[in-house]
């Protein structure tokens, strides 16, 4: 085999969305500028590949502030001159969720090469003209998966395939906290997040998570039944105007995956946190169970399992929390989204496998859709496989 070990490629990457939220706390502070100051990833063949980025976003006294802040060079304002722009030829957009299938549409008719922060896209009929379109291009493309990769998950996954929990009888997931309207406090969430007409709402925001999530640990969606609510219909936006929030901020919903499995999934942008962590997933075996949080795993066992009283006349005796074990496991820490890039950059410079293409952001899609037909139509969905 070559040694490719003093050898280094540049990687000429367009970032959309520059002064965004999840670009500046994870895409950039995390991964990339990370990777640049490291002096580059390493590939599998030896090589280092060190992204050159080109920042992208609207307002160029903010986009000016990042750039300084890491150091960066080139930065612009216009998507049309950086999209015609030969020496970067990856798009990655994590602009705003409305408006990402014009602008992935515009990428690879300029022949760009494309990873997306999820969802892919506002509903199926969109996604699939991505997909259809990244096939006529032959470009690469894939959708920022993150989760999956947290210490936790990692954990539960070795768990669930060690087949110490028997038969998967049930999953439980819980998520959310409270998010400031902008009135009592600054939101700690954009205000399109709370708009239609910009991408928001909680089931497309949140369900892109759930469903690799589940797909990743459990298998494939059958169908799915949801109820949305829209808890805090006023808020207040960056400008301090109130406005009307016209999407679900909360969705408790019920699954059934194929192999017969239920799932129960509540999610609140309006609710304070009595938990051991902002999501944990529980899941019921026959010979035991497992809970999952964002970094730990825990785990009690058939034998290990407690009767408990249900004792109206006695404050509670038993501290079911200290009756679990901690499954372990403590790899070095790799920031899951740095995992999802190494993973697509792989994909891109040596043609390694990538499972997170469009094609599996559709079949996300799918799920949102047939969620938010469950909600209109009040009734149980079926998920197209
Ligand atoms: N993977 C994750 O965990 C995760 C977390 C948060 C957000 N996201 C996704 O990332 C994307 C950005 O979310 P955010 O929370 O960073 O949002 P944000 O509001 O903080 O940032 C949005 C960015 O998009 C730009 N923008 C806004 N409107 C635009 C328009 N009309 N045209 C072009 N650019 C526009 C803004 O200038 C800003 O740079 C969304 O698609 C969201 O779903 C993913």
């Amino acid at each position: 085999m070559a040694d490719n070990s003093e050898q280094a490629r540049r990687i000429g990457i367009i970032v959309n969305g520059a002064t965004g939220g999840v670009t500046n706390t994870k895409h950039l502070s995390h991964v990339l500028v990370p990777i640049i100051r490291e002096g580059g990833l390493r590939l599998e063949n030896g090589e280092r590949l060190i992204p050159d980025l080109l920042l992208l976003a609207r307002n160029s006294a903010r986009l000016k502030e990042v750039a300084d802040k890491y150091g960066l060079a080139n930065w612009t304002t216009d998507l049309e001159s950086a999209l015609a722009n030969r020496d970067y030829p990856l798009y990655f957009d994590a602009a705003n969720t409305g408006g990402r299938v014009e602008r992935v549409l515009r990428a690879f008719e300029a022949g760009k090469q494309v990873y997306t922060e999820k969802p892919l896209a506002e509903n199926v009929s969109d996604a699939k003209e991505l997909v259809a379109a990244a096939e006529k291009s032959g470009l690469k493309n894939g959708v920022v998966v993150d989760k999956i990769y947290l210490p936790g998950l990692k954990k539960l996954k070795h768990v669930l395939e060690s087949d110490s929990l028997g038969r998967i009888l049930a999953v439980n997931i819980n998520f959310g906290w409270w998010v400031f309207d902008g009135q009592d406090q600054p939101s700690q969430r954009a205000s399109w997040n709370y708009r239609k007409e910009s991408g928001g709402g909680l089931l497309l925001d949140m369900f892109p998570h759930w469903v690799s999530i589940i797909h990743h640990l459990f298998g494939d969606i059958a169908e799915i039944c949801c109820q949305a609510n829209t808890l805090i219909p006023e808020r207040w936006d960056e400008e301090g105007q109130k406005y009307r929030v016209d999407v679900e901020d909360s969705v408790n919903a019920f699954m059934t995956l194929a192999d017969g499995t239920p799932v129960q999934l509540s999610t609140s942008w309006a609710t304070r946190v009595h938990r051991k962590d902002l999501m944990t997933i529980q899941v019921d075996g026959r010979r035991g169970s497992a809970v999952a949080t964002l970094h730990e795993c825990f785990t009690q066992s058939l034998e290990d399992t407690p009767k408990p009283y249900f004792d109206p006349e006695h404050k509670q005796p038993m501290q079911f929390e200290k009756q679990w074990q901690d499954a372990g496991g403590s790899e070095p820490f790799v920031h899951s989204f740095r995992t999802g890039w190494e993973e697509f950059l792989s994909h891109v410079a040596l043609d390694r496998p990538f499972k997170f293409d469009f094609e599996a952001g559709l079949q996300i899609m799918q799920v949102i859709d047939a969620g938010y037909t469950s909600i209109e139509d009040r009734r149980w969905e079926k998920v197209p496989q």
